[in-house]
């Protein structure tokens, strides 16, 4: 059987940033730049006229504190660049990450017990904390218009409070993308840069998973269904093929794969250098994933190979 890499199996990914007319490059992701809400509704709408139709959202805040706030107070700024988009392109799906590194000063995706610098094992996450900011920050995509909200920080039982918080405001059409087997990863260095979300200290091996360890990825993911999630992910998906074959068709529900900033940082710096054919390399690539089994591909190759088929 031979699958299809087609335009509705593509999501791409956008960081949106405060201020007007702004489009930053990012260091070491080459291609990818941070808008402004006004400069990200142009790109999406050359995005749309490429016949794509998927975008996840992820914000890049003014300012950063302990808890994150940024990320759930009314008027964040994923909720602002939602509603506009959604106003001028009502027929758009977007996917908003809920996750708070990129909002904390620590750079850790929850709220933590105490500050607590220094040794890697000390990093602890306050679970119920984080879920409540996880559940507001979702409410606020949702009520701006999001279609799907995915929750990325990994704290436990992070699908089933999002999804009764979002039930319980009337938003029972919000769908939900678990970042289910979730790896603790190298390849998530350029997205750290672009979203400014490094850990100031220790690392996220609390709470993303062992690479070495494939079984637990499926308990993740059986969790993640049994709490509501409409969607599930492995994440990244280049050296987690055999995860994503693992997954695929095992749940009953529509599997993503979120081919990851590393993995595409590769092809590029292969590409300039003239190592190989971008398009070709490419298409290799995703078609590789979508026989593993993904259904969706989340990739920053979406919009070249949305050009390539035109
Ligand atoms: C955060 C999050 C990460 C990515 C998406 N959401 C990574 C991290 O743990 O820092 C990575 C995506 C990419 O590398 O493209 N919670």
């Amino acid at each position: 059987m031979k699958e299809k890499i087609g335009n509705n199996n593509l999501i791409y990914p956008y960081f949106v940033t405060v201020g007007k007319n702004k489009k930053e490059p990012v260091k070491n992701f080459t291609g990818i730049f941070r808008f402004s809400k006004d400069a990200l509704l142009k790109d999406i709408e050359k995005l749309v006229i490429l016949g794509l139709d998927k975008v996840l959202l992820f914000g890049v805040p003014a300012s950063k504190n302990r808890d994150g706030a940024e990320a759930y107070v009314d008027g964040n700024i994923v909720a602002e660049a939602v509603r506009l988009v959604k106003t001028e392109f009502p027929r758009l799906i977007i996917f908003t990450d809920v996750c708070l590194c990129a909002y904390t000063t620590h750079g850790h995706c929850g709220i933590l017990k105490s500050q607590a610098p220094g040794r890697k094992s000390q990093v602890k996450i306050d679970n119920k904390k984080t879920l409540e900011a996880l559940a507001r920050m979702a409410i606020s995509h949702a009520e701006a218009g999001a279609d799907w909200v995915a929750p990325s920080a990994m704290a436990k039982n992070q699908v089933a409070a999002i999804r009764a918080a979002l039930d319980k405001n009337g938003f029972k059409n919000t769908k939900i993308m678990g970042y289910s087997a979730k790896f603790a990863s190298s390849f998530y260095d350029p997205f750290r840069q672009a979203a400014n979300s490094t850990p100031k200290f220790g690392d996220r091996r609390g709470y993303q998973l062992d690479y070495a360890d494939s079984k637990q990825a499926i308990r993740e993911i059986s969790d993640d269904v049994r709490e509501g999630a409409d969607m599930v992910m492995v994440k990244p998906a280049l050296s987690y093929l055999d995860v994503i074959a693992k997954a695929a068709g095992k749940f009953n529900r529509p599997l993503a794969a979120y081919n990851v900033s590393g993995e595409y940082e590769m092809v590029k710096v292969g590409a300039s250098k003239g190592f190989w054919d971008e398009k070709k390399i490419v298409l290799e690539i995703l078609s590789s994933i979508r026989r593993a089994g993904a259904d969706f591909i989340i990739t920053y190759h979406a919009k070249d190979v949305a050009k390539w088929a035109h």
